[in-house]
């Protein structure tokens, strides 16, 4: 193994302080909004116990393979996503940026004004404040929801407020450093979440009625098994809750020791993620099971999608509750919202921050300080009373397209014009569990041939009526365009000099 480059030697990259802070930090990342109430809900609409299957066969068919692609790479190159790419191939770098701008731009800036709404919510659970009508509170009173994207109106204040108590503080934890800020904060942070989960899961299925909705949860039906969108819906969401394709594992690889268990790394952290979905699954249903005694309705028509279901169903439930527990209910699962959403946002920050770090040699504290500013700014347009559609919209299309390409063509560069074998000699090299040949099948054909079939599937359903009905030039705003900008964005940083040489280690 080639030892450090001269430009190391003068500016040492940052190191985790120990394995476990890693795998916290990654499994920080990975664990978000998206595992409490979206793998619920998909869980229940498409087969319950059932969908297990195809979960798990994502899991090991395109999850696992590409969380041991994204580590090993990192650790192989030691650089973010844009330097890793470009010490495979100077061409390909732009691929790098692509994904960071799309994490930072996209994902970031909408991402952030959830974990804001949440915030407001820890707050309103002091008083039960959506009282009575928790639909009307949320859309009305507290987003005062416009008539559609076209129509922006005002920018709601205690959005806003959330949102720079959530800027300030991911910007305090990545101004820090690996070590000082990103380890030390998920040191805290999951273990934290943890218990609030545990704490969060006991409470429910102990209340009234929570095993019938632990029932539906769970009950298997196989025939959904038969249908396509079940299996895409599996795929789609192992992909976003590993955080893949975000050039975040990458980086996060970037500051390990030369001696790591990459394979047994990627293991824990894509499978605790796994494990951490299905068991707030049990809490959501618990909850839900709760309701539907306590209001008479079956538990089938008190369980909504992914933001209804947190933001409506919840505190519809937690009203119900007897009082003075029902305050701290609500604290405690909005409270887990915030925590499991801060870290991941801290995650796609760094990846970010990192890669222009690494490029153009400015100091940290500097680019942190100046993306942060800037994306607290950008995320203003997701707290006006259309904020709700637009999050809406660039969640489909980041998720949909913007992340399966990145997707595709990591496995092609990485698979077929970097020698994929010798990764393999390297992860196995580093030390730890043997990574056998399937991985490669994995790399180089099954998961790319599963990410295009996803693709053209999406592409057509896409193209065959707007999204969710959704005006067209809204859709093509962010769809076409905004994607359009973040690839010219990349391709112009990538044309940029180094600021160092790099030393192409992909030969060594
Ligand atoms: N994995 C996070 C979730 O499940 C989403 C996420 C993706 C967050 C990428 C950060 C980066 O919610």
């Amino acid at each position: 193994m080639k030892q450090p480059q001269l430009s190391e030697a003068h500016h040492p990259r940052p190191q985790w302080k120990s394995r476990m802070g890693f795998i916290l930090a990654a499994l920080g990342s990975a664990v978000g909004l998206g595992n409490i109430w979206r793998f619920s809900y998909l869980c229940y609409k498409n087969g319950g116990g059932a969908f297990l299957v195809p979960y798990l066969i994502a899991l090991f068919v395109v999850g696992i393979p590409l969380m041991i692609l994204e580590l090993g790479i990192g650790h192989r190159m030691r650089g973010s996503a844009p330097m890793t790419f470009a010490k495979v191939n100077r061409n390909w770098e732009w691929c790098g940026w692509w994904a960071v701008i799309c994490a930072m731009f996209g994902i970031m800036l909408y991402y952030s004004t959830v974990i804001s709404w949440c915030f407001n919510y820890v707050f309103f659970s002091f008083d039960l404040r959506w009282g009575i009508d928790a639909n009307h509170f949320f859309f009305q009173e507290f987003l005062k929801i416009s008539s559609g994207p076209g129509e922006i109106g005002d920018i709601i204040s205690p959005i806003v407020l959330g949102l720079i108590g959530v800027w300030a503080f991911s910007w305090l934890i990545v101004f820090f450093g690996v070590q000082k800020g990103v380890e030390r904060a998920n040191k805290i942070f999951m273990p934290l979440l943890l218990v609030l989960t545990i704490v969060l899961v006991v409470l429910s299925v102990r209340l009234e009625g929570a095993m019938e909705g632990i029932k539906v949860y769970l009950t298997p039906n196989f025939d959904l098994l038969t249908k396509k969108q079940v299996w895409i819906d599996a795929f789609s969401q192992i992909f976003f809750t590993l955080s893949l394709s975000f050039g975040i594992m990458i980086t996060y690889a970037s500051y390990l020791p030369r001696k790591v268990n990459i394979v047994k790394d990627a293991y824990i952290i894509s499978l605790g993620n796994c494990l951490f979905s299905f068991i707030s699954g049990f809490a959501v249903f618990g909850t839900l099971g709760y309701m539907s005694h306590a209001t008479g309705k079956p538990v089938s028509e008190v369980v909504s999608q992914a933001i209804g279901l947190a933001f409506v169903t919840y505190p519809q439930a937690i009203s119900l509750m007897p009082k003075m527990f029902c305050n701290f209910f609500g604290v405690l699962f909005f409270g887990s919202l915030v925590v499991a959403g801060l870290s991941s946002a801290v995650s796609l920050i760094e990846a970010f921050s990192s890669a222009v770090i690494d490029k153009f040699h400015y100091p940290r504290k500097v680019v942190v300080s100046v993306v942060c500013i800037a994306g607290f700014f950008g995320s203003i347009i997701f707290t006006s009373q259309s904020g709700l559609f637009w999050i809406d919209i660039v969640d489909h299309f980041i998720n949909q397209y913007g992340l399966i390409l990145v997707g595709i063509f990591q496995c092609i560069l990485l698979g077929w014009i970097f020698k994929l074998s010798k990764l393999r000699e390297h992860i196995n090299h580093a030390g730890g569990i043997v990574l056998r040949r399937w991985w490669e099948v994995c790399i180089k054909f099954v998961t790319p041939i599963v990410l295009i079939l996803l693709f053209i599937n999406n592409l057509q359903k896409e193209l065959s009526s707007p999204y969710e009905g959704y005006p067209w030039e809204a859709i093509i705003l962010i769809g076409r365009d905004w994607l359009i900008v973040a690839l010219i964005a990349a391709l112009f940083v990538a044309m940029r000099p180094w600021k160092r040489e790099l030393v192409d280690q992909s030969e060594h």
